[in-house]
């Protein structure tokens, strides 16, 4: 994807106005680490060899799909979870399309197109964001692609809303991610460790953890220690 073809398409002040291209990486997550921590700067590349998702899993990131990380240095000290649905929410409005499942995937029609990997450096955040476009995807979990759209135009709408979006407090974005987000109301199972717990997602907190009711009482659960899914599956 050519940096040039990303800036006909950004309205923003900051993010994007330097992105560093490269045609393969191993993760622009670690690339974005090595670079200056300037807010907006953005690593993007073709593929990658080492692509990272959450909990330690592996993002396949074969030529075709939006390999991208966006380094943002927040004015507050906001904590990952509450940038993670930030970062959500900008996506699902550059998609126009899709729902957001707790924490950080956007699906459609129940499969995933996209995942989100935001990490803390010593001055910055590095939002990670990978979408499948005309790339092979993964089998482990059902997972779709977007399809007949500009990769370069997507990339500078998602950095345009996240332009916006990035100084809000997450309380005042809750409700459009709460109505987004599928698995609100919702049967789900929080997996941690070394248990599982089952219960009915009721939304989310202003800081950015879901909220289950469980049969035991309600309990707020955290994006880094957890995974959820449906109890029958993926959603
Ligand atoms: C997940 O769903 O678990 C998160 C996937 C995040 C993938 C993106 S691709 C760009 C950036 N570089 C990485 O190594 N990971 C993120």
């Amino acid at each position: 994807m050519s940096p040039k073809r990303v800036n006909k398409y950004l309205t923003t002040r900051i993010l994007g106005r330097e992105i560093l291209h490269f045609p393969v990486c191993d993760s622009t997550n670690c690339v974005a680490k090595n670079v200056p921590q300037n807010h907006g700067t953005v690593v993007i590349a073709d593929r990658q060899t080492a692509g990272r998702g959450r909990l330690g899993h592996e993002w396949q990131s074969e030529k075709g799909g939006i390999y991208m990380s966006v380094i943002i240095t927040p004015k507050k000290a906001e904590n990952v979870t509450e940038i993670t649905l930030i970062c959500a929410v900008a996506v699902r409005r550059a998609l126009g399309v899709g729902e957001i499942k707790w924490p950080n995937d956007i699906v459609i029609d129940q499969k995933k197109v996209c995942g989100i990997l935001c990490e803390r450096t010593a001055n910055a955040v590095i939002c990670g964001i990978g979408i499948n476009v005309n790339n092979a995807v993964s089998a482990d979990i059902p997972a779709t692609r977007l399809k007949g759209t500009d990769p370069s135009k997507i990339t500078a709408a998602i950095l345009n809303n996240l332009e916006q979006l990035s100084d809000e407090d997450f309380a005042n974005i809750r409700r459009e991610y709460e109505n987004h987000c599928i698995n609100v109301g919702n049967c789900v199972k929080a997996i941690f460790h070394n248990r599982t717990v089952t219960g009915t997602a009721k939304g989310v907190t202003d800081t950015g953890e879901l909220i289950i009711d469980t049969p035991d009482g309600e309990i707020c659960v955290n994006s880094g220690e957890v995974s959820v899914r449906g109890i029958y599956g993926y959603i």
